[in-house]
């Protein structure tokens, strides 16, 4: 009732001028205030549901419930604490990019009222991994006890903040060539592994220029190639597993869906290591810069189904477990 009532006062301020500018208001009220001592554990107690009936096995890890938040809201990383304290399963931040960079010229982001809809043109503007690096260290200190070694934590950081998942994506940086494009994926993986429960590697975005040529095959093979390579490399040095994930446009027609899923069966085929076992496939949501409006919805689902039929069937066979949203946009743990 409380936050309800302060909601209502602090709306119209969050939404005046444009959208871009009150979303970014948003984020440094919710920074601010939630770095008051106790206002997290009382958004906790104020927001968080447990029911067995929520809970939620993703990656050997039991969440509360199965409702996250998508890449894009919070993509600094500067207030999941507050994001999982409102109740969220898990949160993706990002997309980051190994370089700060700007993004496209405002305006950029514009609110479609009507179609209950958004146009999203920000092209990862971002702060670059490595300050997202020291954003999440400062903030994980502020929950695990002084003196704890956060690189020695290893796993379930999120743990010290929530029971939710912590997930961050990572893009290449606009001025980095298509053919240097694993490079960005890798060192933005190099620099966050110990902060993240899960890796999304974004090849789906039309904000960056050709970025979704990624998802070709030989391309797309390429960049698993070298990110599992540092991934695994990580892993062993920490003791840990991070699922990998890969966000795919909802745009691709059936051919192009088919084939870049082809590749990325093959590759986990040809691994033979103890992690195929706990791999999942998983769907997540459309992304598209252009309208992004209800009657899209329509086709996402259209586009579930046909592939769901088709492509995702041996997926199935194979012990995998798979998930579709209203939007579609699908990922693949390996
Ligand atoms: C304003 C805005 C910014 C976004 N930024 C990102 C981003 O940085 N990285 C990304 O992978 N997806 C981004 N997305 C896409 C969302 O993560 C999500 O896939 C998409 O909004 C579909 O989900 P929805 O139907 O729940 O909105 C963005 C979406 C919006 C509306």
């Amino acid at each position: 009732m409380l936050f309800d009532f302060i909601f209502r006062q602090l709306r119209p301020l969050i939404f005046s001028g444009d959208a871009e500018t009150a979303h970014e208001r948003m984020l440094t009220i919710v920074e601010s205030i939630s770095k008051f001592p106790g206002l997290i554990p009382l958004l906790r107690r104020q927001f968080m549901e447990e029911h067995s009936v929520l809970r939620t096995q993703l990656f050997g890890r039991s969440l509360q419930n199965p409702i996250g938040l998508a890449a894009g809201f919070d993509k600094d990383g500067r207030i999941h604490p507050a994001l999982f304290a409102l109740g969220f399963g898990f949160v993706e931040i990002g997309t980051v990019t190994p370089y700060p960079q700007a993004g496209n010229p405002r305006p950029r982001l514009f609110r479609l009222p009507e179609d209950e809809a958004l146009i999203n043109r920000l092209g990862f503007n971002n702060h670059g991994a490595s300050e997202m690096a020291e954003l999440l260290v400062s903030t994980l200190k502020r929950f695990i006890p002084k003196d704890t070694d956060i690189i020695e934590l290893n796993s379930n950081l999120t743990a010290n903040i929530a029971s939710g998942m912590l997930g961050i994506n990572i893009g290449k940086n606009k001025d980095t060539l298509l053919e240097k494009a694993s490079d960005d994926y890798v060192s933005c993986l190099s620099m966050l592994h110990p902060y993240a429960d899960y890796f999304t590697l974004n090849i789906s975005s039309p904000n960056t220029e050709d970025l979704r040529n990624l998802q070709e095959k030989d391309a797309l093979r390429v960049l698993l190639d070298s990110v599992c390579a540092c991934r695994d490399k990580l892993d062993q040095n920490h003791s840990r597993k991070t699922p990998l994930l890969v966000k795919l446009s909802p745009d691709l027609d059936e051919t192009a869906l088919g084939s870049s899923i082809r590749v990325m069966k093959e590759f986990f085929n040809s691994r033979s290591d103890s992690r195929q076992h706990d791999c999942e496939t998983s769907g997540t949501e459309k992304q598209t810069a252009k309208r992004k409006r209800r009657p899209e919805r329509k086709t996402a689902a259209e586009t579930q189904h046909g592939n769901d039929k088709k492509c995702f069937s041996e997926i199935r066979n194979r012990n995998a477990d798979y998930r579709c949203g209203w939007d579609f946009q699908w990922s693949r743990c390996i």
